[in-house]
């Protein structure tokens, strides 16, 4: 069994990804905002690393069934319809289009996994459904890795706790720890240390407290909410879309 956790995507090789299942964790808030415009209905969602590439593309894609989002500094970017909130992606807004996203990390982690076999965003809002896949991948060669989207290319206390919550909830309890990578030891020290509740991580990280300062205090508690968003969204050419779950 191989589990390997990246605190951040700085650094990350193909070879690292290559055939492997990844998970790619940026709770606050990227990959919840994902998991929740799935959730409601949007029909994708197109990572993208600049603004300028997201009017770029859509304009291609042709305005009419695209949404912009995304954030700069937590805020929405100027001119894009949506920000980076896990509650804008309501049914009205999101459902149906698609969505061209752009943030700071989150978008970047994504991307920087291209290559791998199949990259999942994941959060509180799809831990089951994450977890579900992550043992599939752990009973395979290669296992799994995580990719944390981090804070400007450095650790982030709250995407750490998260990866710590999918991998116990993969490994369960009779799994041994033979295989994880150090990184993947500090996570789950992180779960012993937190315990079963999302809020005090994220309330204590720099991203919580930073939210919380510009006013997002919701999306938060939002992020912080098991199983709200219960869709395997997948990263694949190029887009996010909804992987297929086994019934
Ligand atoms: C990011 O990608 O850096 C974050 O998702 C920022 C945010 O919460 O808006």
């Amino acid at each position: 069994m191989k589990l390997d956790v990246h605190f951040t995507p700085a650094g990350l090789t193909l070879a690292e990804v290559q055939g492997r299942t990844v998970f790619v964790i940026d709770i606050l808030r990227a990959t919840t905002s994902m998991c929740a415009a799935m959730s409601s209905g949007a029909k994708a969602i197109i990572p993208v690393a600049s603004t300028e590439e997201a009017l770029r593309l859509a304009q291609t894609i042709g305005l009419d069934d695209v949404l912009l989002a995304g954030e700069r500094q937590c805020l929405r970017i100027e001119g894009f319809q949506l920000g980076n909130s896990p509650l804008e992606m309501t049914a009205a807004a999101v459902r149906g289009k698609t969505l061209v996203l752009s943030t700071t990390n989150g978008t970047k982690a994504l991307l920087a996994c291209q290559g791998a076999g199949a990259v999942y965003p994941a959060c509180a809002g799809n831990l089951t459904l994450a977890a579900e896949r992550a043992r599939e991948a752990l009973d395979v060669e290669g296992g799994m890795v995580v990719v944390c989207a981090g804070r400007g290319g450095a650790f982030s206390l709250d995407d750490a706790y998260t990866a710590g919550r999918l991998m116990s909830a993969a490994l369960g309890g009779t799994r041994g720890r033979r295989g994880l990578n150090d990184a993947a030891l500090a996570c789950l020290d992180l779960v012993r240390r937190y315990g079963e509740s999302w809020e005090r991580p994220l309330r204590r990280s720099r991203a919580g407290r930073e939210l919380a300062r510009l006013g997002f205090a919701a999306d938060v508690e939002a992020s912080a909410q098991l199983d709200a968003y219960p869709v395997l969204p997948v990263f694949q050419e190029r887009r996010v879309t909804l992987a297929a779950v086994p019934v």
